[in-house]
């Protein structure tokens, strides 16, 4: 029997499922069970930020199994505090501490928490084109279709419209309009809504799985005053853009700002053990020396996980890994996928920043039809399946979602490596423009 239907599979219909089954990994390279490479440019769920098996993290993991498997985050742990040390120092100033996690999703949880608990008020404002999690209060506060399902409208998550220019919800012309009618608009939606009753305001920085958007000069800024002048926490979610994605160790550092809370994941220790947290600034920090923080976590700051994290931003600061991001984007990816998208009448649009990047398809570039419409499965989705097949079919795994081709290598791919990638993807948009009317 096939061991694969024994493991209910998150987001799919379940039954037989006509997947690579991968048994082994090396940089940017899966290896599947017939023996055959394929160059990963999604970084997994862009988390393999150092691509697979890199020595570093994997001894760090060893060695820490050796000596203390696990522990229970009540006691002091020389391993968890090393890795608290190593994120802090990277991070912006003022956000001094760290709230441990095993994912994303948990550390969104308990920014809010935090925040909720800090200055006592009910809602958060999130942007639409956002994903947040899937845990109750991220699903709410996502804010594209993978939210409809679970929503119950009971998390106190208010959505408002974030820059982006290419589908501008304010008619905008130049990114400097589009950067200022989005703040004139989330100003109205904070005083309209009340500020008294806005807790926190959650933001990608760069927006990522919902369609790589990177905000105009001044957004991030324009959102701190804000959130400033309100009394209102600033979270950033940084769990898919932090730790180098996007040429900076944070998205919010090309903006120069700091938020209140800082969430990450992924990125932080290339996914090889589950972690993830939340970095504290100094005034939420502050309210909890006065009463307890009221909820834990068994798992908070694992040692296998902690290990992993030293291992990960030590080779990152040693192999200049967040330079060589923002190359990538600037050198490599940059300039040839914008040449793929002259050559393809199927692209609509091409965006990104350092190692993350959307090639958006459509029917027209006038329009700007999708070229597959929102949560298409079977024949609706036909284009998108071709491409994917045209990609595995040459030994490239892709990362496509909705009408998109997120692509997003580990941030150490060599140029060769890269530009056998981005040839795969020429001939799998040509399969893409042959559905065009
Ligand atoms: C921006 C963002 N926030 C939160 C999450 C949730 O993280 P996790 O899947 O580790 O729970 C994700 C996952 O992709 C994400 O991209």
């Amino acid at each position: 029997m096939d061991l694969d239907e024994l493991v209910f599979h998150p987001w799919v219909t379940q039954g037989p499922r006509d997947v690579l089954t991968l048994v082994g990994g090396s940089g940017s390279y899966v290896i599947a069970a017939d023996g055959r490479r394929y160059l990963d440019f999604s970084s997994q769920l862009v988390f393999t930020n150092l691509g697979h098996q890199h020595p570093r993290i994997v001894a760090a993991i060893k060695q820490q199994a050796d000596r203390l498997c696990t522990l229970a985050p009540g006691h002091a742990s020389d391993v968890r505090g090393e890795a608290a040390r190593a994120i802090v120092e990277v991070a912006p100033d003022g956000l001094g501490h760290v709230l441990f996690t095993t994912g994303g999703t948990e550390a969104i949880e308990h920014a809010v928490r935090m925040a909720r608990a800090h200055n006592g008020r009910p809602k958060v404002l999130a942007a639409y084109r956002s994903y947040h999690g899937s845990t109750t209060t991220s699903i709410h506060l996502t804010g594209d279709p993978r939210r409809w399902a679970s929503d119950t409208g009971a998390a106190g998550a208010v959505h408002f419209f974030g820059p982006f220019l290419y589908r501008s919800a304010f008619g905008s012309t130049s990114p400097e309009e589009e950067c200022e009618r989005a703040l004139a608009h989330l100003e109205q939606v904070i005083l309209l809504e009340g500020p008294s009753t806005i807790s926190a305001l959650i933001l990608e920085p760069v927006t990522g799985s919902s369609g790589v958007i990177v905000p105009p000069t001044g957004y991030l800024r324009g959102v701190r005053d804000l959130c400033t002048r309100h009394g209102i926490v600033f979270i950033a979610d940084e769990v898919l853009v932090g730790f180098g994605r996007t040429g900076a160790w944070f998205a919010i550092d090309h903006a120069g700002v700091a938020p209140d809370l800082m969430v990450f994941a992924k990125g932080v220790n290339s996914g090889y053990v589950p972690l993830g947290g939340v970095l504290v600034g100094d005034a939420v920090y502050e309210t909890f020396t006065k009463r307890p923080y009221p909820v834990g976590l068994t798992y908070s700051g694992h040692p296998l996980a902690c290990a992993a994290a030293v291992g990960a931003i030590g080779a990152m600061r040693d192999e200049d890994t967040v330079a060589a991001a923002a190359r990538l984007g600037t050198e490599v990816l940059g300039p040839a996928l914008a040449k793929l998208a002259e050559s393809h009448p199927s692209v609509g649009d091409v965006r990104g920043i350092g190692g993350l990047w959307a090639v958006e398809l459509v029917r027209d570039r006038e329009t700007k039809e999708p070229l597959v419409p929102v949560g298409a499965t079977g024949e609706a989705n036909a284009p998108m399946t071709a491409v994917l097949k045209a990609c595995l079919g040459r030994g490239l795994v892709p990362l496509i979602l909705a009408n998109r081709i997120q692509v997003a290598p580990p941030l150490n791919v060599s140029d060769g490596d890269a530009a056998a990638g981005l040839a795969i993807l020429d001939e799998a948009l040509a399969e893409a423009d042959t559905f065009l009317g």
